[in-house]
C-alpha cells in the first residue's frame, strides 16, 4: 500500500517557558502520536515579536505545509502571518491572535468572555459594591486586550463597582512583584484584584501579603491548570478565590491542523469553553484532571506496547526471510 503523505507542521510559539505552554505542547505531542506521518517542529520566540517574525520566515525557507502560531503581540506578528496565508499555506491561530482575518482556523478560548465571567463573578463576590484593581497581561497581546475589554464591559453594568487602577505586566510573576506594591500603596482600600493569569494572581497575593492586605483583598486569576503551582491548587489553598478555566488546546489545534491537511471539513472558529473554578468545584476539577492524566498514561503505555510488538513482528519476518533464502 502507498505510504501516507508526509506533512510538515511548523509551530511558532510566543514563549515556551511556563506550565501552561508546556501543557499545550504535551497535548500537541499526545495528539501527534496518532499521526506518525507528520513531522512537527516548534520554534520558541521567547516573548520577542521580532524573533517570532524571523522564525516564521525560517519556517517558510525550510518548507512547511501548515503553520500553527500563537502571536506574541498581535500587530507586529500580523504581516508575516498574512504572508504565510497568502502563499497558500494554511494557518491555525492558537490562543493569541493576530489583527487579521487572514487565517484558516482559530483554536482557543473566547477571552472577552473570560473577562466578562471574571467581572460577573467579582460582582457576586463583592455584592455589587467595591473597588477593583486589574493586573493585565502584556500590552498588545490579544488575550490581554480581550480580557480587559470583557472585564470592563461586565463591571460597567454595576454602578457600585469601580475599576480604580490597572497594572500592566509581561504575563510573568516578577513583573507584578515589581510594579504592584506602589499601586497598592496608593489604593490600600482595594477589595478585589483580577489578574489576567494565575501566575500574576499568585504574584498579586504575595504583594498583598507583604503589605498585610491578604485578608481583605480577594483575587481572581485565569488558566486553572492542574498541578502543584496551578490555579486549581491556588484555589484549594485559599491563595486566590477563583480562576477562570482557559484550556491550552494543544490537542484541538493538532486535530484541526490534520483536518485541514487531509482536506476534511473543519470549523474556522474553534472556541474552547471557560468556567469559574472556586472552592465549590476545585476538588472535583482536581480529581477529574488527575483521572484524565492517568488515562493518558494508559494510552501511552498501550502505544509503547504496540511499538514493541511491531518491532518483534518485523524481526520475526526477517528470520523467516533468512530461512526461506537459505
Ligand atoms: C501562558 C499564558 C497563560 C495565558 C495565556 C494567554 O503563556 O501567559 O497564562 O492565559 O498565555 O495567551
Amino acid at each position: 500500500s502507498a505510504p501516507p503523505p508526509r506533512y510538515r507542521i511548523g509551530f511558532s510559539q510566543c514563549t515556551n517557558g511556563d506550565a501552561w505552554r508546556q501543557a499545550m505542547l504535551a497535548g500537541m505531542k499526545k495528539e501527534l502520536s496518532f499521526y506518525p506521518e507528520v513531522s512537527f517542529r516548534i520554534k520558541d520566540a521567547k516573548y520577542n515579536s521580532a524573533l517570532q517574525e524571523q522564525q516564521i520566515k525560517e519556517f517558510l525557507r525550510e518548507g512547511i505545509d501548515l503553520l500553527i502560531v500563537s502571536a506574541n503581540e498581535a500587530e507586529p506578528v500580523t504581516p508575516i502571518v498574512e504572508e504565510v496565508y497568502n502563499r497558500g499555506i494554511p494557518v491555525v491561530i492558537l490562543d493569541r491572535r493576530t489583527t487579521s482575518k487572514l487565517y484558516t482556523a482559530y483554536v482557543g478560548g473566547n477571552n472577552v468572555e473570560v473577562g466578562q465571567q471574571a467581572g460577573y463573578y467579582a460582582a457576586g463576590l463583592l455584592r455589587q459594591r467595591g473597588r477593583v484593581l486589574e493586573v493585565r497581561g502584556a500590552p498588545g497581546s490579544s488575550p490581554a486586550v480581550d480580557r480587559h475589554r470583557g472585564f470592563a464591559q461586565a463591571l460597567a453594568a454595576y454602578p457600585g463597582l469601580r475599576l480604580v487602577a490597572e497594572v500592566n505586566s509581561n504575563w510573568e510573576r516578577p513583573s507584578v512583584l515589581e510594579r504592584l506594591p506602589q499601586v497598592l500603596r496608593q489604593h490600600p482600600d482595594v477589595d478585589l484584584i483580577f489578574a489576567h493569569n494565575d501566575r500574576l494572581a499568585l504574584g498579586a497575593y504575595q504583594v498583598c501579603k507583604q503589605l498585610g492586605l491578604e485578608r481583605r483583598v480577594k483575587i481572581i486569576g485565569v488558566d486553572g491548570l492542574p498541578g502543584v503551582r496551578g490555579g486549581i491548587q491556588l484555589v484549594q489553598d485559599g491563595v486566590i478565590t477563583a480562576t477562570l478555566l482557559y484550556s491550552p488546546g494543544g490537542e484541538e489545534a493538532v486535530r484541526t491542523a490534520m483536518k485541514i491537511l487531509r482536506k476534511q471539513p473543519f470549523a474556522k472558529e474553534n472556541i474552547l469553553s471557560t468556567m469559574v473554578i472556586d472552592s465549590t468545584n476545585a476538588l472535583t476539577m482536581k480529581l477529574q484532571t488527575e483521572q484524565l492524566g492517568a488515562q493518558q498514561q494508559d494510552i501511552q503505555r498501550q502505544q509503547e506496547l504496540l511499538r514493541a510488538q511491531r518491532a518483534t513482528y518485523s524481526s520475526q519476518q526477517n528470520v523467516l526471510y533468512v530461512l526461506a533464502a537459505a
